[in-house]
């Protein structure tokens, strides 16, 4: 009973920030994201009878502690679907998400854990079960399911039954890029569960940041149906400034950039002074993620790269969605 699945890892351009319940990973937020090419999860699930527990290759290095058991604990989500709680299994999954680039390896991970798990064990789910699903794993992780642009719905069921991502734009409906710029110095970890959690305890910003979603949905939504660049950047933009900025009035406050983030924040903005329209992004890490049009790929890449503490740009296109392998 064994299949393999391959899933991209995706960038929010409406975050996902804050739970209404931690257990079941329901969001008190709906979010959009895009789906990357350049960084994907490939991950093998075999249940075998006769196993005594879970195991877990990260490439190809045994994983224990934490990691480990979210896998372990999602596996019995499957198993109890399927009704098969006597078996276990060997998951093997491959990266190719370089871990420095920041970009949530957790999305495409439990994606792909999820795709080759529930079809290992014989379940055939469409892509919005799946997604409701995947969200158990890591709520990001429930809009890589779909190529290009998706939108993860938080819905009000108390059981979840209504919070699952779907589909809002395919890759092949707009070309547009993301920068992936790597930085040299790093900030001390707050994961991005514990960030939101705090978020949402403590930051009397907090309700601010929820009244205003529903409008940048909206208006983002607009806009990538009609491929208008600046107004999506714009929104992306603001709509990640203002989730960063729910983080300095928590408390204790924090925050995820370090001063290499706010150098590549101004160079973006100097790059736009110069009639190039580029926009930034940033998740729950230092890293920037600079969102551009294909036409602007040569000079977007050179002047990431010049600036000083930069250690690598990496490039993406829009990707696709969950794939068998
Ligand atoms: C800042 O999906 O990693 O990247 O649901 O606790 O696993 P869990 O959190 P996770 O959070 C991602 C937060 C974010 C914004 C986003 O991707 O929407």
């Amino acid at each position: 009973m064994k299949a393999t699945a391959k899933a991209h890892t995706n960038i929010a351009l409406i975050k996902y920030w804050g739970k209404r319940d931690e257990s079941l990973i329901l969001p008190t937020n709906s979010s959009l994201s895009l789906t990357l090419d350049g960084f994907y999860t490939t991950t093998t699930v075999d249940f075998q009878e006769g196993l005594m527990q879970d195991r877990f290759l990260l490439d190809d290095q045994p994983v224990e502690g934490d990691a480990y058991h979210r896998v372990t604990q999602f596996l019995n989500l499957i198993r109890r679907l399927a009704g098969r709680e006597d078996l276990y299994a060997n998951v093997r999954s491959i990266n190719a998400v370089p871990t420095a680039a920041g970009l949530a390896s957790s999305a495409s991970g439990f994606a792909a854990l999820a795709a080759a798990g529930t079809k290992a064990i014989g379940l055939e789910l469409n892509d919005q079960e799946l997604s409701r699903l995947t969200r158990q794993g890591s709520g990001s992780a429930s809009r890589s399911i779909y190529g290009g642009f998706s939108e993860w719905q938080m819905g009000s069921e108390e059981d979840g039954s209504d919070s699952f991502a779907v589909p809002i734009a395919s890759a092949e409906h707009w070309d547009v890029r993301v920068a992936a710029v790597v930085l040299s110095s790093r900030v001390k970890k707050v994961s991005s569960r514990a960030g939101m959690k705090r978020t949402v305890e403590t930051s009397p910003f907090y309700p601010g940041w929820i009244d205003s979603i529903s409008k940048d949905l909206k208006e983002i939504k607009a806009a990538i149906h009609t491929k208008d660049f600046e107004k999506t950047g714009q929104i992306a933009e603001a709509n990640c400034l203002k989730m960063h900025a729910t983080t300095l009035a928590a408390d204790p406050p924090f925050t995820y950039w370090n001063d290499l983030t706010m150098r590549v924040m101004q160079t973006v903005q100097e790059m736009r002074a110069n009639g190039i329209p580029v926009y930034f992004t940033i998740d729950a890490g230092p890293n920037v993620k600079v969102l551009y049009l294909p036409e602007h790929e040569k000079s977007v890449e050179k002047t990431l790269r010049e600036i000083p503490g930069v250690t690598d740009v990496i490039l993406s296109k829009p990707g696709q969605g969950i794939s068998y392998l």
